[in-house]
């Protein structure tokens, strides 16, 4: 990672809170590749996000290639920040995939008369609903790792920008994802190459209430 490691061996990463404060979406970036390495870790961690049933639906594609890059940005509506980025991340939900892995994901722990019951309660629980329904939910849980991402990215000293603003089907045409599945964001990730715009949020005191 670019700068949570000096020369010795003196950690200087970010706290979450520190990460939290710093963050901003950043849009112009250098143009040199991130280590895949730093990749995978990333998404390794992104993906200890918590899940209801832990049925982690999220998948993860990593777009490098110059090619599927622009062509990526051209699914979202022209935003440069994916091609001028080294990578942009497309994350999806397939809750099919989940379903079908839903063994795996049941704790190692548990004894297997448990596992077994979980596995049953959450098939029964998506067993009589659409495709759009589940993969709402699959959505839904997603953004959990789409936070856990753009927090973790910035303790790793990567910049992000967060992108909703593009045709899904396009996207699915472009890699070639199931038509099933849901986009809840592409991210594209590398080098700061601007500051971006300093975080602006509503007052906390405005959002949050004590009863
Ligand atoms: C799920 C999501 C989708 C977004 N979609 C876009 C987008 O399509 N294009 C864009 O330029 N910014 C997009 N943004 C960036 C937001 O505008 C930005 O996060 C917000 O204004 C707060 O600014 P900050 O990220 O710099 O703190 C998106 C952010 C999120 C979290």
């Amino acid at each position: 990672m670019r700068t949570n490691i000096d020369d010795g061996n003196t950690m200087t990463q970010p706290t979450a809170a520190q990460a939290a404060e710093s963050r901003r979406s950043v849009r112009q970036y250098e143009p040199a590749p991130i280590p895949e390495a730093d990749l995978r870790e990333l998404l390794r961690l992104a993906g200890r996000a918590p899940s209801a049933f832990n049925a982690q639906p999220w998948r993860f594609v990593v777009v490098q290639d110059d090619t599927l890059r622009a062509e990526l940005s051209a699914a979202a509506y022209g935003q440069q920040q994916i091609v001028r980025a080294p990578a942009t991340i497309v994350m999806y939900s397939d809750m099919a995939s989940a379903l079908d892995r839903m063994p795996e994901s049941m704790h190692p722990d548990m004894p297997q008369d448990k596992r077994d019951a979980g596995v049953a309660s959450f098939r029964a629980t998506f067993a009589g609903q659409s495709d759009d329904q589940r993969e709402a939910w699959g959505n839904a849980q997603s953004n959990i790792a789409l936070g856990y991402l753009l927090l973790l990215a910035e303790t790793l000293g990567y910049a992000t920008s967060p992108m909703l603003g593009f045709e899904s089907e396009k996207v699915k045409a472009v890699l070639g994802l199931p038509a099933h599945v849901r986009i809840p964001a592409l991210v594209s990730i590398g080098y700061a190459a601007e500051e971006g715009f300093r975080p602006h949020r509503l007052p906390a005191e405005s959002l949050v209430e004590f009863r």
